[in-house]
């Protein structure tokens, strides 16, 4: 059989178990959906979010890309960042990276790949910020595994630089950043970041939320 004819056949009984389990499930999702978290993950087949943090449909509002970042011009991300935020009022941002990532070791590497080589720019930045403190870790996997975890900082910091966020903390809104880093060997998630103000943040990078325009 086909592999996408099996996933067919799966979502059926899928449904099926689920409907006798819990009969009111898919007319309580139809009607809207309150998430209390967005998760900011990396498209990794081996991190998928609600398995490993055994959460069901109508919990994550998700988004996805390669190496889980926070790209200040992706639209992508930032229309899914203010509908989070504005509209469904998430009170938690999970960016969740994890070791041994694909695209932290590629833009490690000196590999040129077209149109990714854009994206890992974004990643490159990273280890310039931090070059002094990788530059001196001899080993070459513990040298990514700190890249990946100072690559989820770095997204935290990058949510916490939007005027979305900004905004949000101004309003009073509760809304916490959290950085953690999956270990695909354990199944285990570390808890590495969390900001839940402006006040650590780099000076430059502060909006005067009240004289400005809203976005
Ligand atoms: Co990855």
């Amino acid at each position: 059989m086909d592999l996408h004819k099996r996933l067919i056949l799966q979502n059926q009984a899928w449904a099926e178990e689920q409907q006798e389990k819990n009969p009111e499930l898919f007319k309580e999702l139809a009607s809207g959906q309150h998430p209390k978290f967005l998760w900011i993950g990396c498209s990794d087949s081996r991190v998928p979010v609600n398995e490993i943090t055994d959460t069901h449909s109508g919990d994550m509002f998700v988004h996805r890309n390669i190496a889980n970042m926070v790209v200040h011009t992706d639209l992508n991300l930032l229309s899914v960042l203010q509908y989070a935020v504005q509209v469904l009022k998430v009170e938690h941002i999970i960016v969740c990276g994890h070791y041994g990532c694909g695209g932290v070791k590629a833009a490690f590497e000196h590999g040129n790949l077209g149109l990714l080589n854009k994206w890992l720019r974004n990643i490159k930045d990273v280890y310039r910020l931090h070059g002094p403190e990788l530059d001196v870790i001899s080993n070459e996997e513990d040298k990514i595994n700190r890249f990946i975890e100072l690559n989820v900082e770095e997204q935290v910091q990058n949510l916490a630089k939007t005027s979305i966020v900004q905004q949000a903390w101004a309003d009073g809104q509760k809304l916490l950043l959290h950085g953690w880093v999956f270990d695909i060997a354990t199944g285990l998630v570390h808890d590495r970041e969390l900001i839940d103000n402006a006040n650590n943040l780099d000076d430059i990078y502060k909006y005067d939320i009240e004289s400005g325009v809203k976005y």
